[in-house]
């Protein structure tokens, strides 16, 4: 397979749909980045890595952090974690409070916020102090160690975080968070606002496509089995309400962030990640589909 011919016919194809979508404005430090942007990455098994674009340059992983907190946190607790959040789809938006109420506090799946909240109150109650712990993963998992919190947004993202600040504490009303809620928000915001390359986002996901075992760090990150369940999470509820969508066009475990960011992962063979900051009205990265879509259509690669 050719994968670098591939991605620079793609990153051809996608020209057209710059101007279409709009970055990410709920919160003021976002909506500054040129929406006119776009890399691709893929590292595969075999240590190889393949990248066209921008792929050195780091945005905000916002929402992706949850795939790696969610590992920090399932990788030590196993299945007692889903006493505190679902693994069902939501079918609403990532930041929607609707379905808390009628099902007592407990979250649909740790991927919307109220999910990714109660997750980081775990990780706080796991490791101290999570947010530490998750930029430490991360600099193990894509072998760079200048990672960093980007500190304008993630005190942008308080100062306009009230919605998040809602969920945390409705959830506390019902018992479903541990820790003082300030302290899970500003692990949470700090979580969103490491900055990734698409190179490095890449690399960071190789656990998930290699049954938990990293073959950057050498860490067993998950079980097989873990893998397994982290990955279905990420087909049935990453990308929100556009699950269903992602899941027919582009047929991998995905994961997106209102940064631009999405993460694909093909089990035993390949970690992939996409970038354009334009998001699509569910919130995905428009062009990072369009992107996703060509790669599993052209390969012939998907878990289908
Ligand atoms: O909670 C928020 O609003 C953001 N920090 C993360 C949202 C996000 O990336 C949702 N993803 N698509």
């Amino acid at each position: 397979m050719d994968y670098q011919t591939l991605l620079d016919e793609i990153a051809q194809d996608i020209v057209p749909y710059f101007g279409l979508g709009k970055v990410a404005n709920y919160i003021p430090a976002l909506a500054k980045i040129n929406p006119q942007q776009f890399a691709i990455s893929i590292a595969t098994l075999d240590g190889q890595q393949y990248s066209t674009g921008q792929a050195d340059t780091r945005f905000s992983i916002q929402s992706l952090s949850k795939v790696f907190m969610l590992s920090l946190v399932l990788g030590r607790l196993g299945d007692s974690l889903w006493t505190r959040v679902g693994k069902e789809p939501s079918g609403n938006p990532f930041n929607s409070l609707i379905q808390l109420e009628n099902e007592n506090g407990i979250p649909r799946n740790p991927f919307i916020n109220a999910g990714a909240l109660v997750v980081t109150d775990l990780a706080n109650s796991l490791y101290g102090e999570a947010k530490a712990v998750l930029l430490d993963f991360l600099r193990q998992e894509t072998g760079t160690t200048d990672l960093a919190f980007d500190l304008e947004v993630a005190h942008s993202e308080q100062q306009h975080g009230d919605r998040n600040a809602a969920l945390a504490h409705f959830m506390k009303s019902y018992g479903n968070m541990v820790n003082p809620v300030d302290h899970t928000l500003d692990s949470y915001f700090h979580s969103c606002s490491i900055t990734l390359s698409c190179a490095e986002l890449a690399r960071a996901g190789l656990y998930l496509a290699n049954h938990g075992l990293s073959p950057i760090s050498g860490q067993q990150r998950l079980s097989r089995s873990q893998a397994k369940q982290v990955n279905a999470i990420m087909l049935t509820c990453g990308t929100y309400d556009a699950a269903g969508e992602f899941a027919y066009r582009v047929g991998l475990p995905c994961k997106s962030g209102v940064g631009g960011g999405i993460l694909a992962v093909i089990p035993g063979k390949l970690s992939m990640a996409v970038w354009s900051p334009a998001l699509d009205s569910q919130g995905n990265s428009l062009i990072g589909l369009e992107a996703l879509d060509r790669f599993t259509t052209r390969t012939g690669l998907s878990i289908f």
